[in-house]
């Protein structure tokens, strides 16, 4: 663990009263908790932006009726097989299935692959859940 540095913070009276209800809201109430939170949420961000090693998850919902659809999501997945982890399939009702495509590796990567997962027809959404390999926070 890395070491704790105390230092202070000069903000607006109404400013630093807004960052205090929005972390009320979420149920926090240490400030230098939410404060790192908040930093730490840019710096994945930024790895994400700069194309860096990162971790995360593509979700999305589909009709797997629809002609041919499973086997050009199962092609596109082989094509990028060095970012994914694992996939994990879950019947959400007779038509509907939800595909959580754990990743990890170069972020234009990523977006290539969530871009081209979109592209097939009867995908009705897909989104990328950005976290970090954690290395760098
Ligand atoms: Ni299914």
């Amino acid at each position: 663990m890395s070491q704790l540095v105390r230092f202070g913070i000069s903000a607006e009276r109404g400013l630093l009263a807004k960052f205090d209800r929005l972390i009320g809201e979420k149920g926090q109430t240490n400030r230098s908790k939410a404060f790192s939170d908040l930093v730490r949420r840019e710096l994945v961000k930024k790895e994400w932006v700069e194309g860096r090693e990162v971790a995360g998850a593509i979700v999305m919902t589909y009709d797997h009726h629809k002609r041919e659809l499973v086997n050009k999501l199962m092609d596109i997945q082989h094509d990028f097989n060095m970012v994914i982890m694992s996939t994990q399939h879950i019947h959400l009702d007779h038509d509907n299935c939800l595909e959580i495509v754990a990743i990890k590796g170069a972020s234009p990567q990523v977006q290539k692959l969530a871009d081209a997962l979109k592209a097939v027809r009867g995908v009705k959404h897909v989104d990328i859940a950005m976290s970090s390999t954690g290395k760098n926070l």
